[in-house]
This record gives C-alpha cells, sequence and structure tokens, in this order.
C-alpha cells in the first residue's frame, strides 16, 4: 500500500491538491476554467474507476488465510507446497456464477470457490466450485451455457424459459441441475458449504508416478442450506449476505476453516473404471475412491481492499506447480485458455504483476512491455537464445504431466465407460441422498421456476420429460402440479 491517507493531499503527480469542496471559476458564479488541473483529473479518472466486471462469476467475494499441510501425499505428488507439514499463504474468493456485481448471494446458483496458493514452486490456482460436477462436459458448450442463465437479449431479463431450455436440450446437465435445485443449491453461508474441484487432475511423485486426483474441501463449519423462502427474504433485505457474513466473521476473529482431502486414482484404473474419469458430470463414488487426508486451510485476514485485493485477483486453471497437472477432461483444456485470457482482457497484459497475483517467488518469463509494465528485467536480453548470459528453459521429451493419446482428429463426445449414462448418478443423487423432504422441496423448487414464470412449451413438456428420466416418482410429482 505505496499510499499513505494520512499524508499531505495531493494531485496524481504530487503536486499539492487546491480543493476537494471547489472548482475553479470565473467569479464565484461564473463558468469553470479547463486549466482546474485538479477537477479535470478527478473527473477524469473517476470515469475510469471500473474494470469490466467478470463474464461469469461476477458477484464476490474472499479472504486471505494458510494452508498447512497434515498428512502424508508424499506417495503421489512431489509438490513442494503438499509436503508433509508445510503452510503456504492464499487467498479464497467465493461466487455466484449468473448474477452481475450487485445481484443477491442468495438466489439459487452454483457457487465459485477459487483458491490461490503462492508456493515456493509458483502460484497454483484450484478454480473450483461448491459443487463436484458441471452441467456439461465440452468446452465449446460453456459461453452457450452461461448466456442461457444470464439475460434476454431484447428485455435484459433473467428467463427460466432460456435456462430450462438449455437444460433439457443438454442431458448431460442432469447430475449438476439436480445438484442445484436440491437444498445445496441455496448455501446457508460461504463459509458452510464445501469445495470441490469438480475436473479430474493429476499428481505426480518424486518416482515420475502420474495419479488422476480430484479435490474436496470439507466445511469445518458443517454444511448448512437455508430454504427458498428464506433465500427469497434475504434477497429482498441484504444482497450481501454471503460477502458480509464472510467480512464479519473474520473481522471477529471467527476464521473459517476447510479440511483439504483428495481421491485418487492409479493411472492404469482410468481406461477401464466405470465412469469415464475425466467427464465433469460424474463424480467418484467415495466406495472406489475414499478420501484421503492432505491438510486444512484458514482464512484469517480480510482484503484491505477490495477492488485491489479481491477484484484484481486472477485465477486460473494454467496456475499449476511440478507435481500437480491437469488431465484429459476437454473442459479442463478449454479453462486452461480461457481465465488468463479473460484476465488480460478484464485487467490489462500485466495482470500478473499486481501485488495480489504476483508470485511470491522472482520471476524471469520471456514477456514483454505492454499496458502498466512496471517490473522488468533492465538491459537483458529480450530474446533466447543470447549470448548474454540469459537463462532460457531448454526442456524437452516427454512431459512430466502426460498421458497416452493417439487416433484421428474428430469432434465427437467423449468414450463412454461401462456405467456411463446422462441420468444415472443424478438419480442416485435424487434418491439416495436426498431425503424425503429435500425432494418435496426439489418439486417445489421446479414447480416454482415452472408455473408463474416466462417458461413455454416445448421447454415446459420437455422439463417434465426431463425429470422423469432421473426419478420417475419426482417427474410424476412435477407433471401432477403443473
Ligand atoms: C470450459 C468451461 C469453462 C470456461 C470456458 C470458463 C471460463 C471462465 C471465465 C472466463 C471466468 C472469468 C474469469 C475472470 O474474468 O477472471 C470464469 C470464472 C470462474 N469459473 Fe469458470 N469456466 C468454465 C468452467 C468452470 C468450471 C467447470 C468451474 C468449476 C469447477 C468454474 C469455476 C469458476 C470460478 C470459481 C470462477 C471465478 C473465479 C474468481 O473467483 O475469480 N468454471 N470462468
Amino acid at each position: 500500500m505505496p499510499i499513505d491517507p494520512k499524508a499531505s493531499p495531493t494531485q496524481e503527480n504530487g503536486a499539492p491538491a487546491a480543493s476537494e469542496e471547489h472548482s475553479l471559476t470565473v467569479g464565484a458564479d461564473g463558468p469553470i476554467a479547463l486549466h482546474d488541473v485538479h477537477l479535470v483529473e478527478t473527473l477524469a479518472h473517476f470515469n475510469r474507476e471500473r474494470v469490466p466486471e467478470r463474464s461469469p462469476h461476477a458477484k464476490g467475494s474472499g479472504a486471505f488465510g494458510t494452508f498447512t499441510v497434515t498428512g502424508d501425499v508424499t506417495a503421489y505428488t512431489k509438490a513442494d507446497f503438499l509436503q508433509p507439514g508445510r503452510s503456504t499463504p492464499m487467498l479464497a474468493r467465493f461466487s455466484t456464477v449468473a448474477g452481475e456485481q450487485g445481484s443477491p448471494d442468495t438466489w439459487r446458483d452454483v457457487r465459485g470457490f477459487a483458491l490461490k496458493f503462492y508456493t515456493q514452486q509458483g502460484n497454483f490456482d484450484m478454480v473450483g466450485n461448491n459443487t463436484p460436477v458441471f452441467f456439461m462436459r465440452d468446452p465449446m458448450k460453456f459461453p452457450h451455457f452461461i448466456r442461457s442463465q444470464k439475460r434476454l437479449p431484447d428485455s435484459g431479463l433473467r428467463s427460466p424459459n432460456m435456462q430450462w431450455d438449455f437444460w433439457t436440450l443438454s442431458p448431460e446437465s442432469a447430475h449438476q441441475v439436480a445438484y442445484l435445485m436440491g437444498p445445496r443449491g441455496l448455501p446457508a453461508t460461504w463459509r458452510e458449504m464445501n469445495g470441490y474441484s469438480s475436473h479430474t487432475y493429476s499428481w505426480i511423485n518424486a518416482g515420475g508416478e502420474l495419479f488422476w486426483v480430484k479435490y474436496h474441501f470439507i466445511s469445518a463449519q458443517g454444511v448448512r442450506n437455508m430454504t427458498a423462502a428464506e433465500a427469497a427474504e434475504i434477497a429482498g433485505d441484504n444482497a450481501d449476505f454471503h460477502r458480509q457474513d464472510l467480512f464479519d466473521a473474520i473481522a471477529d476473529g471467527d476464521f473459517p476453516s476447510w479440511d483439504v482431502k483428495v481421491q485418487v486414482m492409479p493411472y492404469d484404473d482410468a481406461r477401464e473404471y466405470r465412469f469415464n474419469p475425466f467427464d465433469l458430470t460424474k463424480v467418484w463414488p467415495h466406495g472406489d475412491y475414499p478420501l484421503i487426508d492432505v491438510g486444512r486451510f484458514t482464512l484469517d485476514r480480510n482484503p484491505d481492499n477490495f477492488f485491489a485485493e479481491i477484484e484484481q485477483a486472477a485465477f486460473s486453471p494454467s496456475n499449476y506447480v511440478p507435481g500437480t497437472g491437469i488431465s484429459p477432461d476437454k473442459m479442463l483444456m478449454g479453462r486452461v485458455f480461457a481465465y488468463n485470457d479473460a484476465a488480460r482482457n478484464r485487467i490489462g497484459a500485466n495482470f500478473e504483476q499486481l501485488p495480489v497475483n504476483r508470485p511470491v517467488i522472482p520471476t524471469n518469463a520471456y514477456t514483454f512491455d505492454g499496458h502498466m509494465r512496471f517490473e522488468h528485467s533492465g538491459a537483458a536480453p529480450v530474446y533466447a537464445p543470447n549470448s548474454a548470459g540469459r537463462p532460457w528453459a531448454e526442456g524437452g521429451g516427454r512431459a512430466e504431466d502426460s498421458w497416452e493419446s493417439d487416433g484421428d482428429l474428430v469432434r465427437a463426445s467423449a468414450t463412454l465407460h461401462s456405467s456411463d449414462d446422462d441420468f444415472g448418478q443424478a438419480h442416485a443423487l435424487v434418491r439416495d441422498v436426498f431425503s424425503e423432504e429435500d425432494r418435496a422441496q426439489l418439486v417445489n423448487t421446479i414447480v416454482d421456476q415452472i408455473v408463474n414464470t416466462d417458461v413455454v412449451e416445448p421447454v415446459r413438456s420437455r422439463i417434465v420429460e426431463y425429470w422423469t428420466k432421473i426419478d420417475a416418482e419426482v417427474g410424476a410429482d412435477i407433471a401432477g402440479r403443473i
């Protein structure tokens, strides 16, 4: 924070500021002089105070903390920050997906669960959600999906018809939609929700062996949800309910924690596992791959400045470190491109130099200049190879986070495994995990989205068909009430 708010007031150039109250005029009642530098600078900068909001996940907030490894996962990863006993500073940002900056925190939606670990090998980001699955399995569909959840092109209104049109024409969404329409679609607070990587990632151990992993962040506060009626009332009363809860809890010294756990799948299991392990619409039942303890993170410091540290924070699945990697999940590969590109657009080409995004270790990348570049390498060569002693990377050969793949270039759905379909895991969630009461609320929620909204045919009938495929009884209950 290089600005001392107690220092004498200045203009941007450091010269004394004339007045925050009076502009410079010809006589007390005359026109304003254009050379009132302080006024002109103030109005011009005010016009540039905002950066574009995130396209999805615009509304959110976050806090800083520390992650400490309490388990021993050295058999699976050599990542420095995952070695026993290590502590790593971190940042978390929680968000809603579809709403805009001012939207109510308690609208039914998936919640973003983005973590940035400032490790000694570079920044490691885990940009997850509060649900272990997602709506689709091909990145080509993501922009279509987000637009269907946002606003109509003519009226600018949200539209259940548009949301359900997309979902019911995309049957792979069934599992995530069942999650969202159930109790977990309305978390009581961010402190009382779990987080998930959702995707399968990879870990690589010191021997070069690769494992497939799914990350789970289990709330030490427990999981608590709110009813639709409570959420609607709070939405009208305090749109920033979740933001305020997190900030106030930390300000009061009530620091929230999450236990970090992973499911680990040996590399070769992926070929024959009953579900395609790289399909983001599926979970791995814990009976198949139990949770393994890694550690715990605690959030204990609020941002000093929301804009500098939360709005300008840029998370990306492309931020990973040696001993960790991605997987053949197509959605994940799309995301590896999308996030830093979004940050370049939203914040600027040099967003990684901002204090909240900067790694805590020195960097020496062959990227140069551009808007607002302020760290630089002086007169050192800007090219490689060079004969002036600036090192460059010469890696080659097999990547450590490698997997086998071959075949023709095609546009096709991922290969189905023996138990793969669109509705099976959604059915198990609704029938085996949800209680009788949860199912009754689920039916109410869906009926509320159909009756007295903009939902029309053919979407209306397709909603019933979709739910009948998930669970015949739920489908029949909905059909009987609309
Ligand atoms: C191909 C699929 C996806 C694409 C192209 C995509 C793209 C994006 C983009 C462009 C942003 C805004 C980033 C920014 O402006 O800084 C964003 C935010 C976010 N996305 Fe995704 N997304 C995808 C899928 C997912 C999935 C599957 C998850 C969770 C498992 C997820 C979690 C998040 C979160 C938590 C944020 C907010 C990050 C923050 O707090 O700044 N996204 N996404």
